[in-house]
């Protein structure tokens, strides 16, 4: 299939287009590169050995979204393009409401007039009610509790109304829970622009002596260790599951929308993150308890059977292969 990767050059658009062009399928990039660099190409490039289309676009505009759908024959949407800071979102939500609503409107608006019918959305473990007993599922009660994560929730609405109005799109939801790790040949990573909000880059600069110390927020959660406990997923174990529910929706034309949770099934706290990157990289992870961030929660993780099941998906890395991956590509950016 020729596949457009909306925000196909961030950390996760990026290792999804390795699994498409290793698969046989063949891409197109469309990113504004506002939290990814051009460099990011050229890694693609090198490990698949494949070419394809890169577009600079900002997709807020719908005569580049144009533009791309009158230049390609596309068969499907991966649609990853948006911010995704928890805490900017709540300082300047209506930036976050108009990337990640308008966006979406505009590639929905050209799937339409060109007759692409297939669109496999980015979603997120944020949409899903705080009060819900672990692990989730998909039935399982939403109710965002940040603006990014109500981008995400109307955004799943609306796809929702749109394949109701007996247009021919079909949508296939993927909820991701937490993202780590880079790609074996080290050439492909989580690197945002300016400070990490996540997890795992930002330890991996801490270890490699670019941010100073590590601020573990909250140690009084009601979890064995006192800190937050998430399901944290290798990158590559994502875009593979990507592959895996292209696969779906194309033998199962009946299917219109459907949706999954990308998880491994276990929490990890952040100490037992902290501990398995100590055990990579000669403990030099340096961190600091300090008061709880507003808008976590204490525990976030899924039950993923329904992938396992339905897609045939599995998750097969372990959290030190997650590390040891991440701080292989810190490292290998240092060196260039
Ligand atoms: N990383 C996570 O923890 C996580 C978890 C759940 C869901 N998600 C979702 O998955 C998607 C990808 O996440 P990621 O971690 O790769 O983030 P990322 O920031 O690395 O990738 C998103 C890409 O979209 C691009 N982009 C943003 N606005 C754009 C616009 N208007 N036009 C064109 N390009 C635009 C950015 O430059 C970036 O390259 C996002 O939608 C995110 O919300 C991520």
């Amino acid at each position: 299939m020729n596949i457009l990767l909306a925000g196909g050059l961030g950390y996760i658009g990026s290792h999804i287009a390795v699994s498409l062009l290793e698969n046989g399928h063949d891409v197109i990039i469309a990113d504004d590169l506002s939290n990814s660099k051009i460099e990011v190409v050229d890694s693609i490039k090198k490990i698949t050995n494949k070419e394809f289309k890169f577009y600079n676009a900002d997709l807020k505009y719908i005569e580049k979204v144009e533009k791309i759908f009158a230049e390609n024959k596309i068969d499907g949407v991966i649609h990853l393009a948006g911010y995704k800071a928890v805490g900017e979102s709540c300082q300047q939500p209506l930036m976050y409401y108009e990337n990640n609503l308008i966006t979406t409107i505009n590639l929905l608006k050209c799937m339409r007039k060109y007759g692409v019918d297939l669109i496999l959305f980015s979603s997120s473990a944020t949409v899903y009610k705080a009060s819900n007993t672990m692990p989730l599922t998909e039935a399982d009660e939403l109710g965002p509790c940040n603006p990014y994560g109500r981008t995400k929730y109307f955004i799943e609405e609306m796809l929702k109304d749109e394949v109701a109005s007996g247009s021919n799109i079909r949508a296939i939801i993927l909820r991701y829970f937490n993202p780590i790790g880079a790609h074996e040949s080290g050439l492909l990573g989580d690197d945002p622009n300016g400070i990490p909000n996540n997890l795992l880059p930002y330890i991996s600069r801490v270890v490699t002596g670019k941010l100073e110390v590590l601020s573990v927020f909250g140690n009084d959660y009601p979890t064995p260790d006192g800190t937050g406990v998430r399901d944290y997923i290798h990158v590559v174990d994502l875009a593979d599951a990507h592959l895996k529910a292209i696969d779906y929706m194309q033998k199962n034309k009946d299917i219109k929308i459907d949706f999954f949770n990308i998880g491994t099934g276990k929490g990890y706290s952040v100490l037992n993150i902290v501990d398995a990157y100590n055990k990579v990289c000669g403990g030099k992870v340096k961190y600091k308890i300090v008061a709880r961030r507003s808008g976590d929660v204490a525990e976030l993780y899924a039950n993923p059977a329904k992938a396992n099941k339905i897609l045939n998906w599995h998750a097969k890395y372990d959290i030190e292969e997650m590390c040891a991956s991440s701080y292989n590509y810190e490292n290998k950016k240092d060196a260039k």
